[in-house]
């Protein structure tokens, strides 16, 4: 079951114009909230992100929090697997093709729930492959925006080239993944790109930072160099659906001794113990 416009109803059903300007321009804004054990995680900071692409973008927010988190509920109960992820997406609605927006335009609103396929165990052993690339996107990465053909073509480079994702690196220095957040070990240091205008601040990177600072493993949020990223230790990369990876090959050569370290083991464990406890409460 999917949520679009004030109604539950099966995917088939629904409808949207195609003078969409989500579907005209890519003009909109989406989330992606990982639910387990039917308790969405995090949700505050993704409807706080979500009200900063919103206001990215000029559009205004439909639903109070209180409201987002009702529907969420609600979009929960009626899908059947107990680890769902949630798809959030709001365009600006519809209007004659103009590229200017009218005034007033009501947005569309649309939810749906995917199964959560955390990373197999195989992956989780043996790390993923990456390959680099030149980070050509546009220079607000900080809104989570539907118009995502840089990404889209950028991933499909690692894809084309057996890999699961793109490095991408601006100017000398690593922003993010196609569609990851990216941290790099030295030196038994954990090193963070500061968020800024070029990447999206990432949930999961707060929560990985967050449990880093807890358990007094050694880290700094600054630029990181392509240098320091081709000769790192590790690499590693986080998204709400893949939880944390181990890069272990970066354009064919191995990351470090080419098998997830202790940075990763260390904190993939302390990221599935406080998604434990979270799911107590
Ligand atoms: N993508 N950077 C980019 C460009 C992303 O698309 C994502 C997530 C992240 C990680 O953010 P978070 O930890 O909040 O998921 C970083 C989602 C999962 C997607 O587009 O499907």
């Amino acid at each position: 079951m999917i949520y679009l416009n004030g109604a539950f109803m099966p995917i088939e059903e629904a409808r949207i114009p195609v003078l969409d300007r989500g579907f005209i321009f890519g003009d909109g804004v989406y989330e992606v909230i990982p639910v387990y054990s039917r308790k969405p995680f995090r949700v505050a900071e993704h409807l706080h992100r979500l009200q900063d692409s919103l206001d990215g973008i000029r559009l205004k927010n439909p639903h109070s929090d209180a409201e987002w988190t009702a529907l969420i509920g609600q979009l929960i109960a009626r899908n059947e697997p107990d680890d769902q992820y949630l798809y959030l997406h709001i365009t600006r609605g519809v209007a004659k093709r103009d590229h200017a927006f009218p005034a007033v335009i009501t947005p569309t609103i649309f939810m749906m729930s995917n199964p959560l396929l955390t990373p197999p165990q195989a992956l989780l052993a043996g790390g993923v492959a990456a390959v680099s690339a030149n980070d050509n996107r546009w220079l607000r990465c900080d809104i989570k925006a539907i118009s995502l053909l840089p990404n889209i073509l950028l991933r499909q480079q690692a894809v084309d080239a057996g890999a699961t994702e793109t490095l991408l690196l601006r100017d000398g220095f690593m922003t993010e993944g196609a569609a990851s957040n990216i941290f790099v070990v030295r030196n038994h240091t954990l090193l963070a790109p500061p968020k800024n205008h070029l990447m999206l601040p990432g949930i999961t990177y707060d929560v990985v930072l967050e449990l880093a600072a807890a358990a007094r493993i050694p880290f700094e949020v600054r630029e990181v160099s392509e240098y320091e990223v081709r000769s790192a230790d590790e690499l590693l990369l986080t998204s709400s659906t893949k939880e944390i990876l181990a890069i272990t090959q970066l354009d064919s050569k191995p990351v470090g001794t080419g098998k997830p370290g202790a940075m990763f083991a260390k904190l993939y464990q302390l990221y599935q113990d406080y998604k434990a406890t979270v799911m107590r409460k």
